[in-house]
């Protein structure tokens, strides 16, 4: 691959399509290469579209939209940042060799649906999964339940994502409830779902998986913990026993083998001892792998650019380190932070502010990240740093 110089003829040419704080990193590693980088979401100034060359506010689900922006710009390399996009719009630009889409068409389009995804590693790979079964109705729900799913369980509508319209059902007075939720919460208003047993594990990971021109490398494993489906802490590296890291290794090569194309891959795991399940992949950088930023010489986001460049990757670690996500705590546009300073006067420490316009009380607006002697130390001085911040009213 030639680089250029970017507004230029000889410019090459990435669209981003998600403008969030993980395509953020991702851009100003492209931007370091003199990438030219054009970031798209549905909202104006969302994060990677304040450090990219052009932003674009479209629909991405709009398949003509989408279609006519990638026409307008002509991009090398199309980037999904997030799982809601019009897939097979994407599948068409490929075919018609409009642009590459990373890693490839097909994996967007398989990893932003529970149903294709599962059924490709469970039923075509024969990974270790949950015991699961798919429902169009509460009918149908209530059969998989009864017909040995059983309690607890998992309901998620196939199309969702960061824990949206999911429920763990404990009893049988849940069942309703959960439908319900996932019908109000699912992206698309396809009345599907599916549910999962409960897999009792020691610890979930993210393995974070790179597919570049010299092969496939795995990056230590990223431990995290989840709260209502979405992540609050992470740290790398997760110690396991020497099997289930194998293990884990032979999961994530066999499914980002399966998807193909260059980049990085969040492959999520649920370990219990020397036992490995697969859950989920992330074609794209993970936000358990944020930690990466100060735990690894090249980030989750660097090797995402390198390795969709065509260029040598390395996923040595650096030192123990962790991320703890700062909350906006408040539904308010144009928020500030004090305290920043304190915050980072600990040890060791970074912070990321994403520069999202508008705050909720429990959107991510930042991580605090650390690194320590050992994971110990460096999840708490994560957790202190994310505590220090304060965010205020403007
Ligand atoms: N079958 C299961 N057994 C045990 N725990 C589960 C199961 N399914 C989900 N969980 C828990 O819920 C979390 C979120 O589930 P999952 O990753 O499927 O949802 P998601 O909406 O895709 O979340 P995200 O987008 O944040 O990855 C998991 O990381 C795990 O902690
Ligand atoms: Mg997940």
């Amino acid at each position: 691959m030639r680089f250029g110089t970017p507004l230029s003829p000889s410019a090459l040419k990435v669209m981003l399509l998600g403008s969030g704080e993980l395509g953020k990193e991702v851009a100003i590693e492209l931007q370091r290469l003199g990438v030219e980088t054009i970031a798209v979401d549905r909202y104006a100034n969302a994060p990677a579209q304040q450090v990219a060359h052009r932003a674009h506010v479209i629909d991405m689900t709009d398949a003509k939209a989408l279609r006519a922006l990638v026409e307008e710009e002509r991009p090398d390399l199309i980037v999904p940042e997030i799982e809601a996009i019009a897939t097979d719009e994407l599948v068409r630009i490929e075919e018609d060799k409009l642009a590459t889409v990373i890693p490839t068409a097909r994996a967007a389009h398989i990893t932003m649906n529970r149903e294709r995804i599962r059924r490709l590693t469970a039923e075509e790979l024969k990974l270790p999964t949950s015991p699961y079964a798919f429902a169009s109705s509460l009918e149908e729900l209530q059969a998989a339940i009864d017909g040995g799913i059983g309690f607890p369980c998992f309901v998620k509508p196939v199309m969702s994502s960061s824990g949206k319209g999911q429920s763990k059902l404990k009893l049988q007075d849940d069942v309703a409830k959960a439908w319900d939720k996932a019908m109000s919460a699912g992206r698309v208003k396809q009345p599907r779902v599916i549910v999962e047993g409960e897999i009792q594990f020691d610890f979930e990971i993210t393995l974070l998986t790179v597919r570049a021109k010299g092969g496939t490398q795995f990056c230590a494993p990223v431990g995290h913990v989840q709260v209502d489906g979405d992540y609050v802490e992470s740290w790398q590296p997760q110690a396991m026993s020497k099997v289930a890291l194998e293990q884990s290794q032979h999961i994530a090569a066999s499914v980002t083998e399966a998807l193909g194309g260059y980049g990085i891959f969040g492959v999520e795991l649920f370990v219990n001892g020397d036992e490995v399940w697969f859950s989920e992949v992330s074609p794209r950088p993970h936000d358990t792998g944020l930690v990466t930023l100060v735990s690894q010489y090249q980030s989750e986001f660097a090797l995402h650019a390198r390795a969709i460049l065509g260029l040598p990757v390395s996923t040595a670690l650096k030192s123990a380190g962790a991320s703890a996500v700062v909350y906006g705590g408040m539904d308010a546009k144009g928020i500030a932070f004090d305290h920043v300073d304190k915050a980072l006067a600990v040890p060791e420490s970074e912070l990321r502010l994403f520069g999202k316009p508008e705050s909720y009380v429990k959107r991510r607006m930042g991580v605090a990240l650390a690194r320590g002697v050992d994971t110990t130390e460096a999840r708490s001085r994560a957790k202190d740093v994310a505590s220090r911040v304060k965010s205020v009213k403007a």
